[in-house]
């Protein structure tokens, strides 16, 4: 690096330069956030005749099957990049059957929302089982009451086999269970699958930002996640699951939550060799929306400038459950 003091007799060194117009300042900006770059989450509710309302996400619903299909088809048409599903279905049980049922909500919706779109953007679906079972967790439990690994990788196969049955183009497996990824790359490819993709929540850590999500899919949870979620303060952990997700075939990777997370978003980016995205989560959603409603900050730019430090940490793919409305401010 050259020094940067400002000394007689030499040029100063005046960064400022860069920023005297509007011109100069888009000329030089090194982070973009576009529209294609956006991934929105959405809640289809099993029963619903109307869209139901999350408090605590202001904006956001748990949709019907029908409000479903027509967000999407708006969310096409303002160029987002792809949508996230996640099913809340009307029945739990201990093992979460809702989610390998051909007829349970999530996969009856990717079947929806595929005949409505078609490819004009990608369709995933969260592969998880904390919305379908009776006690919340993401997984089985064993005789203890643990989250049994094993047992739960075989209903992830199974689970991502009729998601990709149902139209999904990835299939986001968010349990953080051992093995996953591998488990339901070979279930895919059994089944003939070998074109549906595998987006991995590789680095996903046990976080309070979770909060307004409980709600959003009416979880069951009482406990917490800490036996299979990341431990915030652990970071090289990020890059051992990002080796093992890479081993087992992941196709993109993501970090999530974000904007508490960058550093390892960063670390993650920096060596991955697939696309990283990163998830935007409802309590960071909720922070913003409440603070907007109190009047202490100006709601756009403070959406545009997360979104960009997101991407500047090193994010190819965004999830925000802002995308469709920021892909209109953006065009
Ligand atoms: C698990 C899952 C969760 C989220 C996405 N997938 C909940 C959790 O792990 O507790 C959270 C998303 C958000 O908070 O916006 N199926």
């Amino acid at each position: 690096m050259r020094p940067t003091l400002l000394r007689m007799g030499f040029p100063a060194q005046r960064p400022r330069r860069l920023r005297t117009t509007p011109a100069m300042r888009r000329l030089v900006s090194e982070t973009e956030v576009r529209p294609r770059q956006l991934v929105l989450p959405m809640f289809v509710r099993e029963g619903a005749d109307a869209p139901v309302p999350i408090s605590s996400m202001p904006g956001v619903v748990q949709h019907t099957r029908d409000t479903l299909r027509k967000a999407v088809a708006q969310a096409a048409s303002a160029g987002v990049g792809g949508v996230m599903l996640f099913g809340v279905p009307e029945v739990h049980d201990a093992t979460g059957s809702g989610a390998v049922d051909p007829d349970g909500i999530l996969n009856v919706a990717l079947r929806d929302v595929r005949a409505e779109v078609g490819d004009a953007l990608v369709v995933m679906s969260d592969l998880c089982l904390d919305e379908f079972t009776d006690h919340g967790h993401c997984g089985v439990l064993d005789a203890e009451g643990g989250v049994d690994n094993d047992a739960t990788l075989e209903i992830y196969a199974r689970m991502g086999v009729e998601q990709a049955r149902a139209g999904a183009h990835l299939v986001g497996p968010s349990g953080m269970m051992d093995g996953q990824v591998g488990v339901i790359r070979a279930a895919l490819d059994e089944a003939g699958f070998t074109d549906t993709g595998i987006l991995a929540y590789t680095a996903k850590y046990a976080s309070a930002f979770y909060g307004p999500f409980r709600e959003a899919v009416n979880s069951q949870l009482t406990g917490d996640r800490k036996s299979y979620q990341q431990d915030g303060g652990n970071a090289r952990e990020a890059l051992r699951e990002l080796a093992l997700d890479l081993d087992e075939g992941a196709d993109m990777v993501m970090v999530k939550p974000a904007l508490a997370y960058l550093d390892v978003l960063a670390r993650v980016a920096d060596v991955a060799d697939v696309p990283v995205a990163a998830y935007q989560i409802s309590g960071e959603y909720a922070m913003i929306e409440a603070a907007v409603e109190k009047g202490w900050l100006e709601r756009e730019r403070t959406i545009l400038e997360t979104l960009t430090s997101i991407r500047r940490a090193g994010a190819d793919v965004v999830l925000t459950y802002w995308a469709t409305e920021v892909a209109t401010w953006l065009d």
